[in-house]
């Protein structure tokens, strides 16, 4: 793909300013700026405070992924943004921004889908998606089953959370057990010292036939239980309760990954977004995958959480499929459907 153009990708649906560069499915750099600090008193994100972080940030994310790559604004040829799904005010600081970009160097722009991005990455570290795939999205703001026949063009969704998203119950249970936030990866740590069957805690939706999740029940129950445990004046074990918690979790969302497989008849399963970063998901996903003869693919860590590659490299996608370019009228749409793929 050494010809294929260089596509610059934005990202700021939620509290990272991200900036990405590839060429075809090659990365070349990946720069990001958190404004989560500045979250983190808050126990959430904090959308005016995330938006204005994006204002701050842009000039200079930009501006060091060029230099990461070792490129020039002029060597850019197409720009691609997130338009949507996510904050509506912190989208609209990318979407400005990549218009911008696309009219000041005369280069092309493609408003892109969140989602559809998150699966798009693993291009850059796996190559090709088998077409199709099965994609489960799992993060603080998306708990989404997928079929993909194709990332550039058709992606279908299965089923999604009827609650919290998985990645909000680690946040929320984290809190409760007392852990800084966001609590995913400090609950992945704690449970390594825990065991999964020490509190056998409820598996909200697991046979229910459909294809969606529940983690709101989950979060209420462990709640519950360290309330009761706490009024009885009991020593809580907190590597025991995050180790049982993360196993209902990972138990549910494997299982009905594998469901969506087997119903699809699809033998490859993509896992994307910040929960994927979770060591227990990652294993038992695996074994589970092994199992029933279905290929895994999950990005590294890194490509998981938000961040612009995921961006640039759909972007780079829709522009090898010969779509036709975004419009500068595009708006950020905050609850852009997972169906549209690009605008
Ligand atoms: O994809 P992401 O960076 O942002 C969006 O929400 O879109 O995901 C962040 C979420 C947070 O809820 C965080 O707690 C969770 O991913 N997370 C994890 C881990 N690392 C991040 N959850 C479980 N285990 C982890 N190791
Ligand atoms: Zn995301």
């Amino acid at each position: 793909m050494a010809d294929a153009p260089l596509v610059l990708g934005i990202e700021t649906s939620c509290d990272e300013t991200g900036i990405g560069i590839v060429r075809g499915h090659t990365l070349l750099a990946n720069t990001i700026a958190s404004s989560m600090d500045e979250h983190a008193r808050y126990g959430g994100v904090v959308p005016e405070v995330a938006s204005r972080a994006h204002l701050e940030a842009m000039t200079p994310t930009v501006e060091a992924a060029l230099a990461e790559a070792g490129l020039k604004f002029s060597d850019i040829d197409a720009i691609a943004v997130t338009a949507g799904p996510g904050l509506a005010g912190a989208l609209l600081v990318g979407v400005a921004a990549a218009k911008s970009y696309a009219l000041g160097l005369g280069v092309p722009l493609y408003g892109v889908n969140h989602l559809a991005a998150h699966v798009a990455v693993d291009q850059l570290e796996h190559g090709p998606l088998p077409k199709p795939c099965i994609a489960m999205l799992v993060s603080g703001g998306h708990s989404s089953l997928l079929l993909v026949p194709d990332v550039a063009a058709d992606v279908i969704s299965l089923g999604s959370t009827v609650d919290d998203a998985a990645g909000e119950a680690f946040d929320k249970v984290a809190r409760v057990l007392g852990l800084p936030f966001p609590g995913g990866p400090y609950i992945d740590r704690a449970a390594r010292e825990g065991s999964g069957t020490a509190v056998a805690f409820p598996r909200g939706k697991m046979d229910d036939g459909t294809l969606d999740f529940s983690f709101s029940g989950l979060k209420t129950a462990v709640a519950r239980w360290v309330e009761a445990r706490e009024a009885s004046g009991r020593r809580i074990h907190v590597p025991d309760v995050a180790a049982s918690f993360q196993e209902a979790v990972v138990d549910v969302l494997t299982r009905k990954a594998l469901q969506a497989c087997k119903k699809y008849e699809v033998h490859d399963l993509l896992i994307g977004g910040g929960v994927a970063a979770n060591s227990r998901l990652r294993a038992l996903a695996q074994e589970r995958c092994d199992a029933a003869g279905v290929r895994l693919r999950v990005p590294r860590p890194g490509l998981c959480t938000d961040n612009g590659a995921m961006v640039a490299a759909l972007g780079s996608d829709l522009v090898a499929a010969g779509v036709t370019p975004s419009t500068l009228e595009i708006p950020a749409d905050s609850s852009m459907p997972v169906t549209t793929v690009h605008v």
